[in-house]
Parts: structure tokens; C-alpha cells; sequence
């Protein structure tokens, strides 16, 4: 698949259910500053992580005919719960669209930064579900241990603002403590949620700075940068900017985007859309 030099100026479209995927979206914009990006948050539909494959592969769908419909070169599912359930099912339907997700990104800087093989995932209940993390993990290092443990609440204290500080603590100790402690400790935790990222100081608080803490998005910038090479698709002319969308209190999403992107300013635009 070649794209023509027209398509190379389009921009690379990124979907989450929510604000996560901004953590990715900032990684492509330090890795990529001359490339455009579109980002449609679903707000209207957060959570997806607690809701039926089904479901989350009919929004998934939805968001990506969206993107595509504004004209973009690739995709870039930047939720693990929609990249879980839905990439084989959004890459059937873009066939002529490269689409890159979260969990085989993570499951290779995994399986590359552990030392003993024993790596904790931390996700929603639906990325735990489909099992696809210890599947990717297993394809590449077999003898590796994977303990998936789903952080639900972690979704909520990103979208409230509340990821750093004592509840994120309690919360972080709650779930992931015992793994991180005794002699079968692992040594590895995935961050396998796009918000969990926003939590890292206070893990880094209660976990110590023993484990390595991946996180996927360098890793996805990293896919996204060699399958634009790879279809001949680098940008020709230097645009950068990124656009937002989202379904749902486009004000809120407008506050929190601004701490990622802080030169789009104080209360960059924010699109409502339908999907
Ligand atoms: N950020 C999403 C992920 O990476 C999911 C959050 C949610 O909607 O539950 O899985």
C-alpha cells in the first residue's frame, strides 16, 4: 500500500474513549511536530471499559468512519480496551488504511524491559477480558508470567482530575501493591490503559523505582513512524496543529487538553460531533 503524495499531508487520526489518549497523542506530536493530528475523544460513551466486546467494537467502528470521513493517512486506536476488541475488526473495515493499536505496542516494550518475566498489566476489565495482552506477551516471550489486574477507578481519577495525590495512592496500593512485593514480585508493569500514564507520580510513589513502568505510547509513535515509511507516507509539507473533537462537554475536554497541548492554549476549540 502506497499512498499518493496528496494523502501525505492528510492527518494522523487518534481515538479514545475519552482524555487517555491525548498521552498518546502527545507522543506523536513530539515525535511527528510537523504532522497534523485529529483527535476525537467519545466522552459521551466513556467508559468503554466495562462495557461487552460487542459494544465496544460498534464504537470503535463508528469513531474510525468518523476520522476517516474528515480525511486522515492512519489511525491510531489510542485505547487499549477499543485496541483489544476491535483492531482486527476496524482494520477489515480500512483495509486500505494502516491502523496501528495500543497492545502490541505494549506488549513488545513488556517483554523487552522485564528482566525476570514476571510483568503486571494494569487495564480496565475489558482489556483483562479479552486476554490479549497475555497473548501478545506470550508470542513474544513464552516463558514470561502475565498478571493482568484491572484498575477500573484509575479511568475516573484521570478524567476528574484526580490522578496525582492521596486517593490516587490508596487507589494504586490497593490494586497493584501485593504484586509489587515478596519474592515473586514482578518487575514490569504495563501501563495498559492510555489514562493510566496520568497517574505515574503516584505509582512511582507507592511501587518504589524498582519497576520498570511501560508505557505504550513511545512505542506506538515509534509503529506509526515506520508504517508511514513504510506506505511512503511522511509529511511533505510542515502543518502540525492538532484538531479536537469530542461527543460529549466539549468545554471540560477543552480544560484538560490544554495541559497536554499548552501551546494550543488555555481553552483550544473543541468540536461536538455526532457519530
Ligand atoms: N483509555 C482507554 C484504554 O486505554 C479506556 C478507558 C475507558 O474508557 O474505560 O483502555
Amino acid at each position: 500500500m502506497t499512498l499518493q503524495p496528496p494523502q501525505n499531508d492528510l492527518p494522523i487520526g487518534i481515538f479514545d474513549s475519552g482524555i487517555g489518549g491525548l498521552t498518546v497523542a502527545a507522543a506523536l506530536h513530539h515525535r511527528f511536530p510537523a504532522e497534523s493530528l485529529l483527535y476525537l475523544g467519545d466522552t459521551a460513551r466513556l467508559p468503554y471499559g466495562t462495557k461487552s466486546p460487542e459494544t465496544v467494537i460498534r464504537y470503535a467502528l463508528q469513531a474510525a468512519a468518523f476520522l476517516r470521513g474528515r480525511g486522515i493517512k492512519i489511525l491510531v486506536l489510542a485505547c487499549n480496551t477499543a485496541s483489544a476488541h476491535a483492531l482486527a475488526a476496524v482494520r477489515a473495515a480500512h483495509p486500505d488504511m494502516p491502523v496501528v493499536g495500543m497492545v502490541e505496542a505494549g506488549a513488545e516494550a513488556a517483554a523487552a524491559a522485564s528482566r525476570s518475566g514476571r510483568i503486571v498489566v494494569a487495564a480496565t476489565e475489558g482489556t483483562c477480558r479479552s486476554g490479549a495482552y497475555p497473548a501478545a506477551i506470550a508470542a513474544l516471550r513464552p516463558t514470561a508470567t502475565v498478571n493482568q489486574i484491572a484498575c477500573p477507578m484509575f479511568v475516573a481519577l484521570a478524567e476528574e482530575g484526580l490522578a496525582d495525590g492521596p486517593i490516587a495512592e490508596d487507589m494504586a496500593r490497593s490494586y497493584l501493591g501485593a504484586a509489587f512485593q515478596g519474592d515473586q514480585a514482578a518487575d514490569c508493569l504495563v501501563l495498559g490503559c492510555t489514562h493510566f500514564p496520568l497517574l505515574r507520580p503516584a505509582l512511582r510513589r507507592v511501587l518504589g523505582d524498582a519497576p520498570q513502568l511501560v508505557d505504550c505510547a513511545d512505542e506506538v509513535a515509534r509503529q506509526v513512524d515506520s508504517r508511514l515509511h513504510a506506505v511512503g507516507a511522511a509529511p511533505a509539507g510542515a502543518i502540525g496543529g492538532i484538531r479536537l473533537f469530542s461527543t460529549d462537554t466539549p468545554q471540560r475536554f477543552a480544560r484538560v487538553a490544554a495541559r497536554f497541548f499548552p501551546d494550543l492554549g488555555a481553552a483550544p476549540a473543541v468540536e461536538l460531533v455526532d457519530l
